[in-house]
């Protein structure tokens, strides 16, 4: 398109500035390395600008030295910034010669650095470069994408905040307990005004809930359907504890007798993290036990460093599996705890044998687990 030659004079920046102030946005460092140095900038014109293939945008001044060293690199991370990240979003908006100081990082699928605490990060390979004003635009392809529980920074008219949802969690709680209880039909269709009815709320907090269940894999949004209940039966938990213990036994053989002490100690660290969560026979926190015994699993899985394993382990769903069976019901079994402490021993003493067992026994229970929840849940599928 032709640029304008005539027309209104262009606005006033203040003004511009201010009111584009109203626009609240998530804090973001942007990471790079050239072969120098690793540069950082916090920066909050960053989206996400297509699905298929991943890509994302970030607006940088080409003034910044960041910004020339992403166009120089090729390559950059976006770290999204938690709540509680303000001194992160301060130290990386004024220039200095070691932006990095005091701040925990790990290095990158691409060579970048990634900043370890951040809620959430994003590597991307440059494909386009545009010019906008006094920024460039770099489009880039996603190449590595992992993200944190937790609440992001938020940036709204020049001051930093926390964010929340419109709607407290409860509803979303409530839908979600239904639909373990099974009181929703398999590959039913759920329509919204149907859930509102259900659960006796607002449309808007029906949506929320539908959202939420649509991220935790228990409902899928089919184009020409709507929300659908996804099906679970014993042949799908079978099917993804068998494939976690196909990795687990893979990694085992590939492994154990060489792991370092480092990575041994944090297999350690994670296993009783996630064991302080399981007293008794009962969960401490459902959710947190799930994240923890995930943290375990891909601890296990990562001992081989080994992408393509840890993709492929993370693809499994596993999360939606336990919360669909096991998050039924606070009851549970130390002998979980008991299997996976074996997993650990077998792993720290280099007895690939004695690991592999524990990972078999670790399966058979939690596919048995799974058949008594289903049996006494019943329900409509
Ligand atoms: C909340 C916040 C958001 C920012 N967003 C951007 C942005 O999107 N793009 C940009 O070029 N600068 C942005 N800045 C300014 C840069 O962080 C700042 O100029 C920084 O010093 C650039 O780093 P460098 O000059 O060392 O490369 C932002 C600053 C803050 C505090």
């Amino acid at each position: 398109m032709a640029s304008r030659t005539t027309g209104p004079a262009a606005f006033d920046a203040d003004t511009f500035r201010h009111v584009v102030g109203h626009l609240p946005s998530g804090v973001t460092v942007v990471t790079t390395r050239t072969p120098e140095s690793a540069f950082g900038m916090t920066a909050s014109s960053v989206t996400s600008l297509s699905l298929d293939p991943p890509m994302m945008l970030a607006c940088l001044n080409r003034s910044s030295p960041t910004s020339c060293a992403v166009s120089q690199a090729g390559a950059f991370a976006v770290n999204v910034l938690g709540e509680g990240h303000e001194h992160l979003a301060q130290q990386f908006a004024v220039r200095s010669d070691d932006k990095f100081i005091g701040v925990a990082v790990v290095e990158g699928t691409l060579g970048v650095p990634v900043l370890a605490d951040a809620l959430a990060h994003i590597e991307c390979e440059v494909v386009e470069e545009v010019t906008g004003g006094t920024h460039t635009v770099f489009l880039g392809r996603v190449v590595e994408a992992k993200a944190e529980e937790g609440s992001p920074l938020t940036y709204f008219r020049g001051g930093f905040g926390r964010f929340e949802f419109a709607r407290d969690d409860e509803v979303y709680q409530r839908a979600r307990q239904q639909l373990l209880e099974r009181m929703y039909a398999a590959d039913a269709v759920l329509q919204l005004d149907d859930l509102a009815h259900r659960l006796r709320v607002e449309k808007s907090a029906a949506f929320y809930a539908l959202t939420r269940l649509t991220a935790d894999g228990l409902i899928r949004r089919d184009p020409d359907r709507g929300y659908v209940i996804v099906p679970f039966d014993t042949r799908t938990s079978d099917e993804t504890f068998d494939a976690r213990c196909a990795i687990e036994l893979g990694v085992i053989d590939m492994v154990v007798g060489r792991v370092p002490q480092d990575e041994l100690a944090d297999l350690r660290i994670r296993f009783e993290a996630m064991a302080a969560l399981l007293v008794g026979d009962r969960f401490v926190d459902f959710d947190r036990y799930l994240d923890a015994n995930y943290a375990f699993h891909e601890g296990v899985v990562s001992l081989a460093h080994n992408g393509a394993l840890t993709a492929a382990f993370g693809r499994l769903s596993i999360k939606t599996v336990m919360t669909r069976s096991f998050g039924v019901t606070p009851v549970t079994s130390q002998k979980f705890i008991d299997a996976q402490r074996r997993i650990t021993e077998g792993i720290e003493q280099g007895d690939p044998d004695a690991a592999s067992a524990a990972v078999y026994r670790y399966t058979r229970l939690a596919k048995q687990r799974v058949r008594q929840i289903l049996a006494q849940t019943g329900g409509l599928l």
